[in-house]
């Protein structure tokens, strides 16, 4: 079998078989099979596109492509979750802690940045020695004494998913219905959990932009989970605009560790209840979705939430001491107001525009060598349906360099659409 001709089949429209699919993942993963053919192959995917066959071979090539872990020695039902990407979303930083108080196990693998969008892996990094890279029988020690733990992709773990995901966030080929299906899906499954709740962004943040397309991209990774024998749930959320008001690394930390405090967004607490009521319901350790909502408000409430993060932090080799003070988190050097020059009602922000702003400031990677700035980004001010005066300030920018804040600048004002009518603000 030659890459060059699977290439040229998907390149003119035709199905890959699955020792096709296989014979490129395996070929991939051990470096046989060069990035370059890679490239082309996912591009031709990206404008060919999969059926569901293809998708699912995918998937089940990209999770045995390492180990699959055996959490049986994890004593209960296991939950995990996982975005499907967004700007501003750092739901698991606040989730898990709050799954994980309740004495649910979260037994998460997360990924980096990818595209626009921000990776879990990145913003815990903010924490100095924090690590992801650790053992399996770490990360399974870790579940059972503190009920929660976050490993990446390693040569043991989904590495062909590792691989593509870092190919993929700099060739324009990620927003793809199977090739996101399948690679959330392959982490998933190589990451053991009982129970998967997922969180389907939907809007100009996400990849998918229509609902139509969020819906069917929800449905087609929870029929791969179900038929996988895992209790898999999906939630179409919002991402017409930022989740919560920070974006970039240490300063979605700042805002997470403020949610955990009960001192945080609203728009990112309701979602976090949301996802986990779903975990704690398909876990059995709630029996119904209202009693499951109102035990995970009481883990804000009652501190342990936050408690748990730290605690979790420490067990992974990070210094905890920010989650109690956020001064010590990674710091800009410049920090500049955008003001608005325009008055009205915000009508839409360019979601995935505010992303690459983040991006350019030094928050993202432009290639897969680059090394990610932990302290910039933005903290917006202003969000769909708020009134906002000539002068006023729409967003705080944090940077490292003059060059890259210019260029960031330049790209904000253009994100954002007023109008003169009231809006309301989006759900
Ligand atoms: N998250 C993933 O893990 N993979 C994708 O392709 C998109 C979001």
């Amino acid at each position: 079998m030659r890459m060059y001709d699977l290439i040229m089949k998907k390149r003119n429209g035709r199905a890959l078989e699955q020792d096709e699919i296989n014979f490129m993942v395996e070929g991939f993963t051990n470096g046989s099979i060069p990035d370059y053919q890679m490239s082309a192959m996912m591009m031709a995917i990206y404008f060919r596109g999969m059926n569901e066959e293809e998708t699912l071979n995918l998937t089940m090539a990209m999770a045995h492509s390492g180990d699959v872990l055996d959490l049986s020695d994890i004593n209960g039902l296991k939950a995990d979750k996982h975005s499907t990407g967004g700007v501003g979303d750092k739901t698991s930083l606040v989730l898990g802690p709050m799954v994980a108080a309740l004495g649910v196990p979260v037994a998460k693998m997360s990924g980096r940045g990818l595209g626009h969008t921000g990776g879990t892996i990145d913003k815990l990094e903010s924490f100095e020695g924090f690590s992801v890279d650790i053992s399996t029988e770490k990360f399974i020690h870790n579940v059972n004494s503190i009920k929660m733990s976050i490993i990446g992709q390693t040569a043991d773990l989904a590495p062909a998913d590792k691989k593509l995901y870092a190919l993929r966030d700099v060739t324009a080929t990620v927003d793809n219905m199977s090739l996101i299906a399948s690679s959330i899906m392959s982490k998933k499954l190589a990451a053991g959990a009982d129970t998967i709740v997922l969180d389907v962004k939907t809007g100009s943040g996400a990849f998918m932009k229509t609902e139509q397309d969020s819906v069917a991209l929800a449905k087609e990774m929870v029929q791969i989970g179900k038929g996988a024998g895992k209790h898999t749930v999906a939630i179409v959320s919002d991402m017409d605009q930022p989740l919560g008001f920070a974006v970039g690394n240490a300063l979605e930390v700042k805002e997470a560790i403020e949610t955990l405090k009960g001192e945080g967004s609203k728009d990112l607490l309701e979602l976090c209840v949301t996802l986990g009521s779903y975990m704690l319901f398909g876990t059995n350790n709630a029996k119904s979705i209202e009693e499951a909502r109102e035990k995970l408000y009481g883990t804000i409430e009652d501190k342990s939430a936050l408690a748990k993060f730290a605690q979790f932090v420490k067990a992974q080799g990070g210094n905890a001491a920010p989650i109690y003070d956020t001064s010590l988190l990674p710091k800009a050097s410049i920090i500049e107001e955008i003001v608005s020059e325009k008055e009205g009602y915000v009508e839409h922000i360019i979601t995935d525009e505010i992303g690459i702003v983040s991006l350019i400031l030094g928050g993202g990677r432009e290639t897969k060598e680059s090394e990610i700035d932990l302290a910039v980004g933005l903290v917006l001010h202003k969000k769909v349906g708020d009134y906002v005066k000539m002068g006023e300030s729409l967003a705080t920018i944090y940077a490292n360099d003059k060059e890259k804040l210019k260029a960031a600048k330049e790209r904000f004002i253009k994100t954002y659409s007023f109008t003169s009518e009231k809006r309301e603000k989006p759900k």
